[in-house]
């Protein structure tokens, strides 16, 4: 009894949202294949997720072997290798002599990765308020919702949520919040609006929470020089910086983190998605010293740590480590053609990225940057038509989003901007 579509919408909650009605047999590699026996080429990686591809057999082992001899024991009972073996290396990648990010907790998901993040930072700090950015995307608990404002729909009904949290534009230099031009603006936004802002604000704020890369909010990238002023004026006032990492990193920008290309050290990094290869994995990373505070107890959870998911987790990133030198390349890649054959199209307001994280931005008039989100809706179902899946980001929805996975080659990656850009082409 197949129909998974039909059976999906008497028996599962209807909340959630469905990009595609595909009903999925098994995944391969770069592809999805249907029921039916029809592979699609997917370029969403299970929305960032997936980034060794699907069913990795070296993941796939991992997750087999450890199955067999251990699925729990609960970290707040007993020892185990996966887990700290994992630590250990997440401390190697992250814990430079700048960063020392080497004291890890690990989580079931992104937004419990927020939750722990915001709940470390206030405990610590002793104090209670939050500054966000506006358009970020940090899930759907209560805690990481109320630092949550990509799209209104999320917090719609559920407010109030965490008081004390206050939102600042995002650099989304395309759509310049301050109505500056990019190439003369020189970081109007960083002295001039962020400086005096963070001035302004008492000292009861914990932390500053950012995502160097937006990505729900359409893919656009925060200059170097605004990260480092933002942190470097926290620094100064005692506020802690979480970078929300659950999408932008484990080398989905070219580095294992995006933040390691912007010469800046965080306090905190949230880390979920492509660091388990689909299984439910998210950690909280910080420093020894602010990790040291928090008392034995204050915060903890049944299934952290757990030996499959860890198994997974360290499978994923031996794989991820053989991909990532060839990352940067393939992304220029794809932005080259993308740039070379879709620069003038008069519905492509902007091609931006960096590795395998791109997005293009489409309007419907170049001049006024008129969100293009009908545009967007057809290409996505045009691409669908022709076994290529794609999905969409921005806070109106008009950036088509790139995050095939990091192990995906130059002819897949070719296959799929064959169809995606002869799909752009018919638009009118
Ligand atoms: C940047 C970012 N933060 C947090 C989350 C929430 O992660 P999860 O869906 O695993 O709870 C997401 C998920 O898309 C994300 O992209």
């Amino acid at each position: 009894m197949v129909n998974f579509l039909h059976r999906a919408k008497a028996a599962l909650s209807p909340v959630s949202a469905h990009a595609t009605e595909i009903e999925v047999s098994h995944g391969k590699g770069c592809y999805l294949v249907d029921t039916k026996g029809k592979a699609y080429l997917d370029f969403t990686s299970g929305l960032g997720v997936c980034s060794t591809g699907h069913c990795h057999p070296e993941v796939v082992s991992a997750i087999q072997n450890q199955a067999a001899s251990l699925i729990h024991g609960c970290l707040g009972i007993v020892y185990y290798e996966p887990p700290i073996a994992l630590a250990e290396k997440i401390g190697q990648i992250l814990g430079g002599s700048e960063t020392n990010l080497t004291s890890i907790f690990f989580t079931q998901s992104g937004s419990e990765a927020m939750e722990t993040a915001i709940k470390l930072a206030k405990y610590v700090t002793k104090k209670h308020k939050l500054v966000a950015f506006r358009g970020g995307f940090h899930g759907r608990t209560l805690g990481a919702l109320s630092v949550t404002t990509s799209k209104e729909k999320y917090r719609a009904g559920y407010e109030p949520l965490l008081e004390g949290v206050s939102f600042f534009p995002y650099p989304y230099c395309y759509r310049c919040p301050w109505g500056r031009e990019r190439a003369t603006c020189e970081v109007y936004c960083a002295d001039h609006e962020l400086a005096p802002y963070l001035e302004a604000l008492d000292n009861q704020v914990a932390a500053v929470i950012i995502e160097p890369v937006l990505g729900e909010g359409g893919y656009t990238f925060a200059p170097k020089e605004f990260i480092q002023k933002l942190v470097q004026k926290c620094r100064e006032k005692g506020i802690l910086v979480i970078f929300d990492e659950i999408q932008s990193g484990i080398g989905k920008t070219g580095t294992w983190f995006a933040f390691q290309q912007l010469d800046v050290a965080p306090d905190i990094v949230t880390i979920a998605k492509g660091i388990g290869s689909g299984l439910p994995l998210g950690a909280c990373v910080s420093t020894p010293e602010i990790m040291n505070q928090w008392t034995k107890g204050a915060h903890g959870g049944t299934y952290g740590g757990n030996p499959v998911t860890c198994a997974a987790g360290l499978a994923s990133l031996k794989v991820i480590e053989k991909a990532l030198p060839a990352v940067a390349g393939l992304g220029k890649l794809v932005l080259e053609r993308l740039q070379s054959e879709l620069k003038d199209h008069p519905f492509v307001g902007e091609i931006r990225g960096q590795g395998l994280m791109i997005g293009i931005e489409l309007v419907t008039d170049k001049v006024a940057k008129t969100p293009g989100v009908e545009l967007v809706k057809t290409v996505l179902k045009k691409c669908l038509d022709q076994y290529l899946i794609v999905v969409s980001c921005g806070i109106e929805d008009n950036v088509i989003r790139l995050i095939p996975p990091l192990t995906i080659t130059e002819s897949e990656l070719h296959k799929g901007l064959d169809i995606l850009i002869s799909v752009i082409h018919e638009l009118h």
